[in-house]
């Protein structure tokens, strides 16, 4: 593990691609707990994981926009695969939450706070076609894909194999679904 900054009074822990930055954890409120991975650890397990939360809030959202707005000769067919996408990634938003609550945190799981928080770009698709939104969400399942793969090697260097393994379970389901929204546009190689 890397320390930055800690010459400017402000030390920050570099596990490759996310900060953990000293004094904004030690703002975060730990309740106590049985649990018997160290303090230290599930602190900064509760901050990857409020992280990651805010970016499923926000890809929820972003499935339910294209399963609301698609439209044209295969509207059924993925008005109804953007729900099923929509629903695998509430089950996500709900393993990542009672993660971080289950190491003694608080999930921050307000709209606001994913706003603030999210590594996802707004939904790109703004007119109703199904190629227009299917390349919309493939994209934010992609890069969704790539943070959630990056947790998975974060969490597990740092020590917590549940966490890593409750990632490696959601990157594992979204490749899948990335494969389900992308296969529309791979019919010609
Ligand atoms: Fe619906």
């Amino acid at each position: 593990m890397r320390l930055m900054g800690e010459e400017a009074g402000c030390r920050r822990i570099d596990l490759g691609w996310a900060f953990f930055d000293s004094a904004k954890m030690s703002q975060t409120k730990i309740y106590r707990t049985k649990n018997d991975l160290p303090a230290q650890l599930r602190e900064k397990m509760i901050v990857l994981l409020n992280a990651r939360l805010a970016d499923s809030i926000d890809l929820q959202t972003q499935c339910k926009q294209a399963h609301w707005n698609v439209k044209g000769p295969d509207f059924i067919a993925l008005h109804e695969l953007f729900d099923k996408v929509n629903e695998e990634v509430e089950e996500y938003v709900d393993l990542i939450a009672e993660r971080a609550v289950q190491l003694g945190g608080v999930a921050e799981g307000t709209i606001q706070g994913a706003v603030k928080k999210t590594q996802l770009k707004p939904y790109g698709a703004r007119g109703g076609s199904g190629r227009e939104h299917v390349e919309a969400l493939s994209s934010a399942l992609a890069a969704y894909g790539k943070l959630v793969r990056a947790a998975i090697d974060v969490s597990d260097r740092a020590g917590d194999k549940d966490t890593a393994d409750i990632f490696t379970e959601i990157s594992r389901g979204t490749d899948k679904w990335l494969w389900f929204v992308e296969a529309h546009l791979q019919a010609a190689r």
